[in-house]
């Protein structure tokens, strides 16, 4: 009980300072990553204090620093990488951000770090980018790499395949050139855990054996590639359908110590193994302790 009041107390604190502090009352130091709490606002180095980027604007009020508001006049957007976004407000421009970094108070080319291996540092473009007429642009399907390398590491799903260049990886499907994670109807191996990250889904090997596709456990129906967990209001639907399942608040579900392996090739619950089923009861019990603690 006095540990849930003082939880409380400290959060009305934590509260009361927010509200109380201006942007520019917030002190920060070099490297310190304090002004990350306020959305559009950098380290104002020489001063130590937070402020609002160029193109926002602070709202006193609420120690916030929301973007300028453009609307009646373009030209309040006086970065030169910004522009005014819809006629509304503020943003920077394609392939520049916010870094968020110390005296970052205008919008700097995407994927751009200050490469401090030379003698006199110059800006260059970080790993998984390459410069292009003036700006880092993240590297895509296709892109020169090397196996040691960085190179596709701002390409999400994707990997260097030796002799290919930037790649997708087994379970990302390529779509133009950039991947998207696999979804129901693709192709998938027995083996290969193609489908691993479709939930309720599995590799079916036996309703075309020569062209095997990730599709929906027995307990669920496809809707837009994806698996939903079938609806339910009694035990025996479920059960009717897959023996090792449920019916839980409304969807059949596995029962305790089960579970749909994505990687495999059965469409029911089957058994966890054992390392899978000890890590979920060393969870519980982990998490029994922590609800114990805090009610003491
Ligand atoms: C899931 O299926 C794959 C492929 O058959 C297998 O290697 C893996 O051990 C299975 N995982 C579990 C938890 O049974």
């Amino acid at each position: 009980m006095i540990r849930w009041s003082l939880l409380v107390f400290g959060c009305v604190l934590v509260f009361r300072h927010r509200v109380e502090t201006a942007v520019g009352g917030t002190t920060c130091s070099l490297g310190g990553n304090e002004c990350s709490g306020i959305a559009n606002s950098f380290c104002d180095v020489p001063n130590l204090v937070c402020k609002c980027v160029d193109i926002a604007t602070e709202d006193t009020g609420a120690s916030t620093c929301p973007l300028t508001v453009c609307s009646s006049d373009p030209t309040l957007c006086t970065d030169a990488n910004s522009e005014c976004l819809s006629s509304t407000a503020c943003a920077c421009k394609t392939l520049y951000e916010l870094s968020g970094g110390d005296n970052a108070n205008a919008c700097t080319a995407k994927g751009q770090v200050c490469d401090t291996t030379l003698t006199s540092p110059v800006c260059a473009c970080d790993n998984g980018y390459t410069a292009t007429a003036g700006a880092c642009v993240a590297n895509v399907v296709g892109g020169t790499c090397a196996a040691s390398g960085y190179e596709c590491s701002a390409l999400s799903g994707g990997y260097c395949k030796t002799g290919t260049g930037c790649a997708c990886s087994a379970i990302y499907d390529l779509s133009g050139t950039s991947c998207t994670a696999k979804r129901v109807g693709v192709t998938c191996t027995s083996s290969g855990g193609e489908c691993q990250y479709i939930l309720a889904g599995y590799c079916d090997t036996t309703t075309n054996a020569n062209a095997p596709v990730c599709a929906c456990a027995a307990i669920a129906d496809i809707a837009s590639q994806t698996c939903n967990f079938k609806a339910c209001t009694a035990d025996a639907f479920c059960t009717a359908i897959d023996p090792n399942s449920e019916c839980i608040k409304g969807n059949c579900l596995c029962k305790s110590g089960y579970d749909i392996n994505g990687s495999g090739t059965s469409n029911k619950c089957e058994q966890q193994s054992g390392s899978e089923a000890i890590t979920a009861s060393f969870v519980m019990v982990m998490a029994c302790l922590v609800i114990s603690f805090l009610q003491n």
